[in-house]
């Protein structure tokens, strides 16, 4: 699979190439003197303040300033948004390089090698073009010109040089998630998720196992099969094992991705108003196989398995009907009331298998499980639910660095109550009250015990029909991977916790 690798060239120092402009970030109660005497009248005029997302060229001095707000107000979040929208002008524009000054003020607010990373990794996302199947996309290839940090504080550039080193390989694996996640159903098939996880395997090192109907048949995988019967694509499990020797965290983390390569609701089909977004219901699969190569490629010292339950829910003849009862892989019986319940259907097998197979100790799913998340946290955030009070504490570090918004969700015994079946052990529904909190306790039955299990429901944050602070434009956002990333990064910090 030909993905557009950002071909922006980054590093530390002064930038010697052609075409460049300075970059100056500035707060708006503190704007560089050389700046308030030369365009005192701009300045007077509002034309520029300094306020967030404001921008003013000196074109005589080839400066760019831009604006950050108050300086009470920077944060990882207000600078990363004004850095995507660098990122789309560089794509537009023809070799234009930067040199970013990071005057000392930032770099102490803020940290510097997360600074650098949020920076670099910004500058990356907002370049990356989603417009990959039309004629102008491959026609008029952007030319970038090199991007240069300058540091005020000479002290700051080891660390500097360590954010740029993570962004390189984050940025590029968000934006490979990103990819493939745009591609419509017809373009990325479950074979071609075996074919981009060979990709990754290859490229970071990875030992890869793909299970074909057979072997899922073999090993009474009774969900995969039971989603994927009314489609002529064959289901597929895929795991990619990142085992680092001598790893310093003794915990092994496990990833399971939901990838639905196309959810079309099955015979409880799904009305017509957005159904072709359903191709983005493979977001869960695409964040884990591309997060587990990003932890590998930094040489995160975490032992770590990522695991992808790959189908296409469609309706046909062969299709499973509502009130169909299957097993799955742990043993239990399911009656399908609903077929446009499938994710669950497919992560239960994933999670009873990985768990009895690896026994992981900690163990997250990515999904875009339930459009109730929308409903209660929109598109800003993604919704955890979790056994474990120590996995939820590093959930919610790691999504404070990486500035990957999560939301905990509750997961009482009460919301499985409704999941009761009066044929068999259980049903997919549970009624449309706390949809992702039941849609949860569903895939805790198929979780083993002992376990540190946290299911994310990705369904608001994976994609987006508009741009928002987070993001640039409408489309795929990659989601997950640069929170996988900083989880893993926490446990090889903690070692033996
Ligand atoms: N893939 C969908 C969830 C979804 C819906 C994600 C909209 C993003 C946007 C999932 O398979 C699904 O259809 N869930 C149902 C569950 C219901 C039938 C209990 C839902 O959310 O409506
Ligand atoms: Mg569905
Ligand atoms: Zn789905």
């Amino acid at each position: 699979m030909k993905i557009e690798r950002s071909k922006i060239n980054f590093s530390i120092g002064k930038n010697t190439s052609k075409n460049i402009y300075k970059v100056i970030p500035v707060v708006k109660d503190s704007l560089p003197k050389e700046l308030e005497t030369k365009f005192a009248d701009q300045i007077r005029s509002g034309i520029f303040a300094g306020e967030s997302g404001q921008s003013f060229i000196d074109e005589s001095e080839r400066i760019i300033y831009l604006g950050l707000g108050n300086s009470n107000k920077v944060s990882i979040r207000s600078v990363a948004q004004i850095f995507l929208s660098i990122g789309e002008k560089l794509r537009k524009w023809d070799s234009v390089g930067l040199e970013i000054k990071l005057t000392r003020f930032l770099t102490k607010t803020l940290s510097t090698s997360s600074l650098v990373y949020q920076i670099a990794n910004s500058i990356d996302l907002g370049a990356f073009p989603i417009n990959v199947l039309a004629k102008d996309f491959k026609e008029k290839k952007p030319k970038f010109g090199n991007v240069s940090f300058v540091l005020e504080d000479p002290n700051a550039e080891k660390s500097a040089k360590a954010g740029l080193d993570k962004s390189r390989s984050v940025s590029k694996y968000v934006n490979g998630a990103r990819y493939i996640a745009h591609l419509p159903a017809n373009h990325f098939t479950p074979e071609e998720f075996v074919s981009r996880s060979k990709e990754i395997a290859k490229e970071a090192g990875l030992k890869i196992t793909v299970m074909d109907e057979p072997q899922l048949k073999k090993e009474k995988m009774g969900g995969i099969l039971a989603v994927s019967q009314g489609s002529d694509k064959k289901p597929k499990m895929i795991v990619l094992e990142y085992n680092p020797p001598k790893a310093k965290s003794k915990k092994k983390l496990a990833l399971i991705g939901k990838g639905l390569t196309f959810d079309s609701g099955g015979i409880s089909i799904k009305p017509a108003q957005d159904m072709h977004e359903m191709k983005y219901d493979m977001c869960g699969a695409a964040a884990v196989i591309h997060a587990i190569g990003a932890i590998a490629e930094l040489g995160i010292s975490v032992p770590v398995i990522a695991a992808i339950g790959v189908a296409e829910n469609m309706p046909d003849a062969a299709a499973l009907k509502p009130g169909d009862v299957y097993t799955a892989h742990n043993g239990l019986t399911v009656e399908v009331q609903n077929t446009d319940a499938e994710g669950r259907l497919v992560l239960g097998d994933v999670l009873s298998y990985i768990g009895k197979k690896y026994k992981p100790d900690y163990m997250i799913d990515l999904a875009t499980l339930t459009g109730a998340i929308i409903i209660s946290l929109g598109h800003e955030a993604a919704g955890v639910m979790s056994n474990s009070d120590k996995l939820r504490g590093l959930l919610d570090e790691a999504s404070a660095s990486s500035d990957e918004r999560t939301w905990n969700l509750p997961l009482w015994d009460e919301y499985g109550e409704d999941l009761k079946s009066d044929i068999a052990d259980l049903r997919n529904i549970a009624g449309r009250p706390g949809g992702s909190l039941s849609a949860a306790k569903y895939l805790e039955r198929f979780v083993d015990s002992g376990i540190d299990w946290a299911h994310i429901d990705i369904a608001g944050t994976a994609w987006r029909k508009k741009a928002s602070g987070t993001q640039i434009g409408n489309g795929p956002s990659g989601y997950g991977v640069r929170l996988l990333v900083d989880l893993a990064e926490k446990l090889e910090k903690n070692r033996g916790v």
